[in-house]
């Protein structure tokens, strides 16, 4: 569904990903994993075209979108949620909601996905009248990946939702993640929390200084020496 073909990507005169490759098959939840400053954040704004590659290609269903704007990206299915949320805090949960399906053009479709994706987080449609501003961290990350799923994305981009939550509701994020799977989304997830990502994850990519080190099944990495020293500090 994803190819990266030897991706070079990175900001003016910075390189930061050298010759990155892998693929997300449809269907598949693969995990992005790597130290801070690796380059993973970058990876997923490069593929959701909001940074121009400096060489290599993207392919979307065979589809090149190295070139295309993140809108039209968007609009093919790629659904990509920041580490930033970019939540308008003076909107109502229903409100941010409904921006998210700004590319869908029938209201009666946004009105469908709206119902969808509340029967999918019923916290959300219990608070849909609230305001993003005054939800509680979790619920901000909660909000924003059902946001993401307004546009009805076939593959959704997901940088660290765990960031900064207590591990409860990293936990509560992570279900909402596995039950976005269940529905058929294809998922890319950056994370941080090492230990919980590859017991949800079907494979993972280890990205350090910009290049993929090490691949394979999530539930190998966990056994592998040099995961277990450098990411799960056994
Ligand atoms: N907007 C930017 N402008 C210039 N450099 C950036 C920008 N964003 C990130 N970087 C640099 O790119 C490198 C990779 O960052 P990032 O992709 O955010 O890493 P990660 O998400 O793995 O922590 C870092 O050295 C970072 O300082
Ligand atoms: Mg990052």
């Amino acid at each position: 569904m994803l190819e990266l073909k030897n991706l070079d990507s990175g900001y003016d005169f910075l390189q930061v990903l050298w010759e990155v490759s892998f693929t997300v098959e449809q269907g598949e939840f693969v995990a992005l994993i790597g130290p801070n400053g690796a380059g993973k954040s970058t990876t997923l704004r490069t593929i959701a075209g909001l940074i121009k590659p400096k060489g290599g290609d993207i392919l979307f269903n065979g589809e090149s979108i190295k070139a295309k704007a993140p809108h039209l990206i968007s609009r093919m299915g790629i659904s990509y949620v920041s580490e930033a949320l970019n939540l308008f805090t003076d909107m109502s949960v229903k409100e941010n909601l409904l921006l998210g399906a700004y590319a869908v053009k029938e209201k009666e479709t946004q009105l469908k996905t709206l119902d969808y994706v509340f029967e999918l987080f019923p916290r959300l449609q219990e608070r849909k009248d609230q305001l993003a501003g005054t939800m509680s961290g979790g619920e901000r990350k909660m909000l924003a990946i059902a946001r993401g799923m307004m546009s009805n994305p076939t593959l959704m981009l997901v940088d660290e939702p765990s960031l900064g939550l207590q591990p409860n509701l990293t936990y509560a994020v992570f279900e909402a993640l596995l039950k976005l799977r269940k529905q058929g989304v294809t998922i890319l997830l950056v994370e941080q929390n090492v230990n919980a990502t590859l017991d949800i994850t079907d494979r993972a990519y280890i990205l350090e200084q910009g290049k993929i080190v090490m691949s394979g099944p999530s539930h190998e990495m966990k056994a592998n020496d040099h995961v277990r020293n450098a990411y799960l500090g056994i």
